[in-house]
């Protein structure tokens, strides 16, 4: 496994054989069996398999979340080359963002909703330095987890609008054996939390039982995941949503298939979940 930190290096690579096909899987590190899936998934798609770590300082809205975002490299490295990685980019922050760099990926409508309406500035953020990655490696096909189901959709509009030409790859989530999402959020959480952070998934699951019983309401389905949410003691909800899983547009009947998802401080972590129903 290789592991380089210039952009030129990367191409080398890329194009040594023009035969290959590449698969990208961006990653922050700190890495987890959420990522793992993503990296073991594209090793079985493509010839090679590239991997970024990157903690992208556009997309965090507050510098402390920056400063306190968890890393280990070493450990990182190892857990790529097992699953089969062949090449891992770990740039530094001025090769990405050199001094006087000024230009920016903007996704409308999509980014102004959930996450988005939460986090303002954090999709600009990630459109830039995906643009950048699939500029830098070319893969043939980038995978994405739909833990981050907005972003997802975000990158999917990208991809569209900017002709982009590769395929993206969504892989479902992988969750702990209660149910809870991976997420490198869960290491701040303290036993007691931890135990209680299995809400999102309890409410996401009590909604598509309802949904799977005929309901077909959204607002129903909203209900029952706030009151779920709010007979957890150390829960707190950030929002919680019931829309079309390609626009984020709010749904008032589900006619075919919806994205629920929600965000919810547990302490004080927020975590994020989703399901799709009626696919
Ligand atoms: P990061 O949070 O490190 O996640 C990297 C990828 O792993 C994302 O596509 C994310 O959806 C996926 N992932 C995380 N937890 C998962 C889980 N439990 N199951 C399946 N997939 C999971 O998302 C980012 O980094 C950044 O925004 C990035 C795209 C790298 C741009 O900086």
């Amino acid at each position: 496994m290789q592991i380089l930190k210039t952009i030129d290096a990367i191409r080398q690579v890329r194009w040594a054989e023009l035969s290959l096909s590449w698969g990208l899987v961006p990653t922050m590190g700190f890495l987890h069996a959420g990522h793992l899936s993503l990296v073991e998934r594209a090793c079985q798609e493509n010839d090679r398999v590239g991997v970024s770590i990157f903690v992208n300082p556009t997309q965090f809205n507050d510098a402390q979340d920056l400063e306190v975002y968890p890393r280990d490299m070493d450990r990182d490295l190892a857990l790529l080359k097992e699953a089969g990685a062949d090449l891992v980019w770990t740039p530094e922050p001025e090769t990405v963002y050199p001094s006087g760099y000024q230009s920016y990926v903007e996704v409308e409508e999509v980014t102004t909703l959930l996450e988005g309406a939460a986090r303002p500035g954090h999709f600009r953020g990630v459109t830039t330095v995906v643009a950048k990655l699939f500029n830098v490696f070319q893969p043939n096909r980038a995978y994405f987890g739909q833990k981050d189901a907005q972003q997802v959709a975000v990158i999917k509009q990208m991809v569209r609008d900017l002709n982009f030409n590769l395929d993206i790859v969504v892989c479902p989530i992988a969750r702990d054996h209660d149910g809870l999402a991976l997420s490198s959020r869960n290491s701040n959480l303290s036993p007691i939390a931890r135990e209680q952070a299995t809400c999102l998934y309890r409410a996401l699951n009590a909604a598509q039982s309802a949904f799977a019983q005929g309901e077909r309401q959204a607002e129903s389905l909203r209900f029952i995941m706030i009151d779920l949410i709010a007979s957890t003691p150390l829960a707190r909800l950030d929002y919680v949503s019931v829309a079309d899983p390609i626009s984020l547009v709010e749904l008032e009947e589900i006619t075919d298939h919806a994205l629920l998802s929600m965000a919810v401080f547990v302490d004080n972590t927020r975590l994020i979940d989703n399901v799709i129903i009626g696919e």
